[in-house]
């Protein structure tokens, strides 16, 4: 029998399958604040088990690349509350994630008077896409007082707030992939010499402290996180002690009650390997849900969820190009490939007009 496609459990939820629509940034959120466009793109996606939304800042700040939406203002509110109320009732239900770019923005991305904020001074190597201006080099960040951290921290709290008051069943940190939450994890952007750097139990702090921020703010079964172990996207190069930090964060997040930890590996589209034992390591020391993403086909979701690798799993771009998905890997249809010229660019063309089976 399928595991894939029986209805699975998430806290208090009945998610009505173990199909997790990756969180996918589509900057189509022009003025940063969520449109009719993006609510039928992810109603017609509603099939999943649960949809994470894409990358969604908790603060001006947050806001890095360029027509990526936030949940700090009213408008915004009411923009994600389009999208809730076009997904639920395809059954989906709907996490939303909290992604502070910190270094990883420019300041021609950002409101008026937001800053590019980061635990150091350090700028990411490489360039980043503007509207106004095209590709421009990552500017170097403004080191985070400690008063810039209390700030943050009750951003990320609020925004939670803000998630559940706009229809979502709860909200991921994103702390994987470059951005804010891992640039505190990871000694190459984290020279701090204060309590929130140093040692893991330093670089550790800010992430966990937000997690209880958030956890206190909307329950802690509302509140899930992603991580990227071996991650090296957005200048974070391999290090000795990866493995021991990982696996501290882990139990300390376990004992912080998560409902989930969601891993990303993007080992199949080059980058280096995340190694198995650091994937039975988090299933081992942490006792929430674990979400595996990366490459999936059904074959693999099915084989890996049956030999109890992990409860869910996660698909980004089929279920990008693939807007029946599910459908399509009951039925072993042939799926849509995805048209990466169109990940990013404004308006409805490769974004609402894959096809669905039925035409
Ligand atoms: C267009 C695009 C946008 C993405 N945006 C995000 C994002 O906002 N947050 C995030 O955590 N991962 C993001 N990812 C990574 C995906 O969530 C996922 O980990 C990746 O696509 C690998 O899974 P797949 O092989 O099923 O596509 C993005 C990936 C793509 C292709």
């Amino acid at each position: 029998m399928s595991q894939l496609f029986s209805p699975a459990t998430l806290g208090t939820l009945t998610l009505q399958n173990h199909l997790v629509m990756a969180p996918l940034t589509r900057c189509r959120a022009t003025g940063n604040i969520p449109n009719a466009l993006m609510a039928e793109y992810y109603a017609q996606r509603g099939t999943a088990g649960l949809t994470i939304s894409e990358g969604t800042s908790p603060s001006p700040n947050g806001l890095g690349y360029a027509r990526i939406p936030g949940i700090f203002s009213e408008a915004q509110i009411a923009g994600w509350k389009l999208v809730s109320d076009a997904v639920h009732p395809k059954g989906a239900k709907l996490f939303m994630q909290l992604m502070h770019c910190g270094r990883i923005g420019h300041p021609l991305n950002l409101p008026a008077g937001a800053r590019i904020l980061a635990p150091s001074a350090v700028a990411a190597a490489g360039e980043m896409y503007t509207d106004a201006e095209g590709m421009k080099p990552h500017p170097t960040p403004q080191a985070m007082s400690e008063a810039d951290i209390k700030i943050a921290i009750a951003e990320y709290a609020q925004a939670a707030k803000n998630a559940v008051a706009a229809g979502f069943d709860g909200i991921e940190l994103h702390s994987a992939n470059g951005y804010l939450l891992e640039q505190f994890i990871r000694p190459n952007s984290n020279q701090r010499s204060d309590a929130y750097g140093g040692a893991i139990e330093g670089r550790a702090r800010f992430v966990l402290e937000v997690a209880e921020a958030a956890i206190k703010a909307i329950g802690k079964d509302k509140v899930g996180i992603r991580l990227s172990p071996y991650g090296v996207f957005n200048d974070m190069p391999l290090y000795d002690a990866m493995a021991a930090d990982y696996t501290y964060l882990a139990q300390q997040l376990n004992a912080r009650g998560l409902v989930y930890i969601h891993l990303v590996d993007h080992s199949p589209q080059g980058a280096p390997e995340v190694p198995d034992a650091i994937k039975q390591m988090f299933r081992r020391e942490f006792k929430g849900k674990l979400i595996l993403s990366g490459g999936y086909d059904a074959a693999r979701a099915e084989r890996d969820l049956l030999a109890g690798k992990c409860d869910l799993i996660a698909v980004g771009r089929q279920f990008l190009a693939n807007p029946d998905l599910v459908a399509r890997w009951k039925g072993g249809a042939v799926v849509n490939a995805p048209d990466m010229d169109t990940f990013y660019t404004p308006g409805a063309k490769g974004y609402t007009d894959y096809p669905t089976l039925g035409g």
